[in-house]
């Protein structure tokens, strides 16, 4: 194959080798080819919209040079330009000065001064252009989570007229959802919420989140602050604790029920567990996050200051009640889950954050203790009195296994 004139390698892969990080993927730039000439070299088209192919061998995204033209109003009034359209001009729609960087071997081409704001630790936008698309807003926001770098005050003063002029209700659910997991995965997750709370896109994006902001709670408990900081506080310890993006989501979300509490009885909030299951619902549903989300979210709300109180548990068949909705007699998977999340919990509360967590351990035991129950000679034992309707065995089993975890308990 005969090489292409003129390749740079751009974007992400540009900013992460500065950074001194292994990229994940390698985009391409080429400038001087056009579709036709493309395709006869060999590489296979798999962008419908722009002008993107498929290297033939290695797999990498090689791109034409490309400008997006305003056609009409609004920022998906846009058409794509390849004719004549050079380098700098692709790297000047690009959305943030670190990621409109190229290299073309060894020799940077950093017409925004990507590299100056690596090292002054700031996300600037490069122009107007990055008005176009309302992702831009989540990705700054990313970015700050991930690089724990400012965010500039004219990008910030440009995400919030973007927020003001309504563009972020362009956002597809799916295109938040895909956000929201890649933050899931990052070191300090709660940057990206409390940036997007920075420029008031938290309300749009995140209605349920928002919910907790200026909510108090009583401070002896909770001297961090409202609502909001503490599920923030919540995320990161739980980041700290576990890679788990489900765990991470269950802790963010435990306490959205806090959100719905009636001004007469606050700082308490009193059935705020139950009260956030729907929230996690709505905020799932909306979102379309995957299943194991909405289990996990649903179970943090619920169990998650049953867990926090665990040794002052004295009912056996409240704490069989709840093995059976975690499912322990199959899974440890949700009440490790859940045993995070309460960790975090308990040291999401600045000045009276736990240092231990016994906790976990306790219900970690009261789990197994709980698979390890054999209905098996129960069942027979009530067959051989003569009970055989289902309902009849069903309660022998329950009370037999009350039994069993009472005497774990040391209540008997
Ligand atoms: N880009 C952009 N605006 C967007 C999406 C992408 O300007 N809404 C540009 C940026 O130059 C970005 C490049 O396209 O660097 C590649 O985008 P993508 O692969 O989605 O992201 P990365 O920047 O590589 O970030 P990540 O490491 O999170 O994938």
């Amino acid at each position: 194959m005969k090489s292409i004139e003129r390749v740079f390698l751009v974007g992400g892969a540009v900013r992460d080798l500065l950074m001194g990080r292994d990229p994940k993927d390698r985009d391409y730039v080429v400038v001087g080819e056009t579709c036709e000439s493309m395709l006869a070299r060999g590489f296979s088209r798999v962008g419908e919209d722009f002008p993107v192919f498929l290297h033939p061998e290695t797999g990498d995204e090689y791109a034409l040079a490309r400008t997006e033209v305003n056609v009409a109003e609004g920022y998906k009034g846009f058409t794509t330009r390849i004719e004549g359209v050079s380098l700098e001009q692709d790297l000047a729609r690009r959305d943030l000065t670190i990621n409109a960087m190229a290299m073309e071997g060894d020799r940077l081409i950093d017409p925004f001064d990507g590299r100056g704001d690596i090292e002054a630790g700031v996300l600037r936008h490069v122009g107007e252009a990055f008005g176009e698309d309302p992702v831009r807003v989540l990705r700054a926001a990313r970015f700050a989570a991930r690089y724990g770098f400012e965010v500039a005050p004219e990008t910030t003063e440009m995400m919030r007229r973007m927020v003001e002029r309504g563009d972020l209700d362009a956002l597809t659910p799916e295109r938040v959802c895909l956000e929201m997991i890649k933050v899931l995965g990052e070191d300090v997750p709660s940057r990206f919420f409390r940036a997007l709370e920075s420029v008031g896109a938290l309300r749009v994006v995140f209605p349920e989140l928002h919910g907790l902001v200026g909510v108090p709670q009583p401070v002896a408990e909770h001297p961090e602050g409202d609502a909001f900081e503490h599920s923030m506080l919540v995320l990161d310890q739980c980041a700290l604790l576990s890679k788990d993006k489900e765990t991470r989501f269950a802790a963010l979300v435990h306490d959205l029920g806090k959100a719905d509490t009636p001004a007469d009885v606050l700082p308490e909030h009193p059935g705020h567990e139950l009260a956030g299951v729907p929230r996690v619902e709505q905020m799932c549903a909306r979102l379309k996050l995957p299943n194991t989300f909405l289990t996990a979210g649903r179970l943090a709300c619920t169990y998650h200051t049953r867990i926090y109180r665990v040794r002052e548990e004295r009912d056996a068949g409240e704490v069989v009640a709840m093995m059976r909705k975690l499912k322990a007699n199959h899974t440890l998977e949700h009440v490790e889950r859940l045993a995070i999340v309460g960790e975090a919990d308990a040291k999401g509360r600045g000045e009276a954050s736990a240092q231990e967590y016994p906790q976990a351990d306790l219900l970690l035991g009261l789990a197994r203790e709980f698979a390890r129950f054999d209905a098996l000679p129960v069942v027979e034992q009530a067959r051989e009195r003569g009970e055989v309707a289902g309902p009849q065995i069903a309660q022998a089993v329950s009370q037999a296994l009350c039994r069993h975890m009472s005497r774990y308990m040391q209540l008997e």
